[in-house]
């Protein structure tokens, strides 16, 4: 039997522009993990902690069907997953799931794969459950480090560590139907959209120098502004801005929608001081404190 392991993921800052070649920034949420053991077996079989869908068992089998035809593998196996990341709500739980697949087959048919192999097949798996990804959700994952991304993955340090907090608006997206949305209104009004993703990714840019020199107070600021460029592209629905503005109001530095959108996560930068008073004020929403570094 293999074993392998692979941690959830925010994405700070970036989120759709990335996936139109614009820059992006994720962090690893090293706490919540995806498990994955693998054993030989008479016939292919999938068993999960959480209860499985129709539509999920079919993307796992299609997700192992990827596998299988990319190392040309030979024999079944007994997928056995376990999961404490919240799904659909933009913490990597495909992303995570798809790098612990491809560690495990990696072990179990003794590939003997490389992080970029195993960032490369996880990609493949993420196309499965995403349609058309940027690559930023399984690189933060597999690589389990702050990253840039830009069509490819830049590992950077953080000068100084911070908190965050997730608050989960309790409405799933699916991140397939948002990516296809947007990509829709893109192809109607291809300009609009550039200027928008051209603005973020100034943003992003701004917020990795923050991160790197440890100025909290203006990562805070660019997130907010980065959430107003998530409003203007349609991805922040009522529920998130008022999140944001419960946490506004409440102290934090800033907030955002972090992922996907059109529900999901907003994500919260909060200091020692105004933590407790910011968990309050979302106290009616399920949150997650993290501290990144
Ligand atoms: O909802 P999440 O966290 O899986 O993030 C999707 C992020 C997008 O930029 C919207 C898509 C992508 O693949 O980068």
């Amino acid at each position: 039997m293999t074993h392998a392991s692979a941690c959830g993921k925010i994405i700070m800052f970036g989120e759709h522009a990335v996936v139109y070649g614009r820059q992006a920034i994720a962090v690893p949420i090293p706490s919540y993990r995806t498990d994955v053991k693998i054993e030989d077996s008479e016939e292919f079989n999938l068993t999960s902690n959480r209860e499985l869908s129709d539509k999920e068992k079919d993307r796992l089998t299609q997700m192992c069907s990827v596998l299988y035809a990319r190392f040309k593998l030979v024999g079944n196996i007994l997928l056995e997953i376990n999961s404490d990341i919240p799904i659909n709500t933009g913490m990597g739980s495909s992303a995570a799931l798809s790098v612990a697949t491809a560690r495990a087959v990696s072990d179990h048919f003794k590939l003997g794969l490389g992080i970029e192999e195993i960032n490369a097949a996880a990609f493949e798996c993420e196309k499965i459950f995403h349609g058309t990804p940027s690559g930023i959700d399984n690189s933060v994952v597999c690589y389990e480090k702050p990253i840039y991304f830009m069509e490819t993955p830049q590992a950077f340090d953080i000068k100084e560590k911070f908190t965050l907090v997730i608050a989960n608006s309790g409405i799933r997206p699916s991140t397939k139907e948002v990516l296809a949305e947007i990509r829709f209104a893109y192809i109607k009004d291809t300009e609009k959209y550039s200027k928008l993703f051209d603005e973020i990714a100034a943003i992003v840019s701004q917020a990795r120098k923050c991160m790197e020199t440890g100025d909290i107070k203006s990562l805070g600021n660019l997130m907010t502004l980065n959430h107003d460029y998530l409003r203007m592209l349609g991805v922040s629905i009522p529920e998130t801005d008022r999140i944001v503005n419960l946490a506004l109001d409440a102290g934090a530095l800033g907030a955002k929608v972090s992922g996907a959108g059109k529900g999901g996560n907003v994500i919260v930068l909060v200091t020692d001081k105004t933590k407790d008073k910011v968990l309050e004020a979302l106290s009616s929403y399920k949150t997650i404190i993290s501290e990144i570094r």
